[in-house]
């Protein structure tokens, strides 16, 4: 089985979260490959491809969901993705929504991990009421990822194979 882990990642959190789903695919079960998204040229001839992102602006930002777009019809794909919101909440599950909703992909499942906020982004949240909240939530992320969500990501990388591969 021929697998690939590909990512965009702004500020390292995505990338981090990649390589422990990278690590958790076990290499007598799959060839692995780990690259950018920038960097992949062909998505043809994976039989499982993992995709994560940064949630931004509480969505897929344009370029993974370009990505997405690209993958042929029938490959089995596993979402991931960091953001600031606290895990399971409404806005990770929106971005994955969108994911699921893709018609030429085979979703197996998907998962998020929050991951520190760029200092700036908070600021400017926590100046205006409407987001004020979300600022706040956004703030407790700094810690993250941390190593028992790299724990999770390398059994959600095995748990993602068994199921492409039952
Ligand atoms: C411009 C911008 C917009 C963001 N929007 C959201 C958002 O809507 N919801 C959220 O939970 N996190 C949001 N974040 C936080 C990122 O998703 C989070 O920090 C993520 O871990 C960054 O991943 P990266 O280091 O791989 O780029 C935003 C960050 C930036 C820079």
């Amino acid at each position: 089985m021929k697998v690939l882990v590909t990512y965009q990642s702004e500020t390292g959190n995505t990338e981090k979260v990649a390589r422990a789903i990278f690590e958790g695919i076990e290499e007598s079960l799959a060839t692995k490959t780990l690259a950018p998204m920038g960097e992949v040229e062909d998505v043809s001839g994976f039989d499982l491809i993992f995709v994560g992102f940064p949630v931004m602006g509480h969505t897929v930002p344009p370029k993974a969901a370009n990505f997405l777009k690209s993958i042929p019809k029938g490959t089995k794909v596993a979402l991931f993705a960091t953001h600031g919101s606290l895990r399971g909440g409404p806005l990770a599950q929106t971005a994955f929504h969108y994911g699921s909703t893709l018609p030429s992909a085979d979703v197996l499942g998907s998962m998020g991990v929050r991951g520190k906020v760029r200092q700036s982004v908070i600021d400017a949240a926590l100046k205006n009421l409407e987001n004020k909240s979300w600022g706040e939530e956004a703030a407790s992320a700094v810690t993250h990822p941390n190593e028992a969500d790299f724990a999770d990501a390398r059994a959600f990388a095995a748990n993602m194979l068994t199921r492409a591969r039952g």
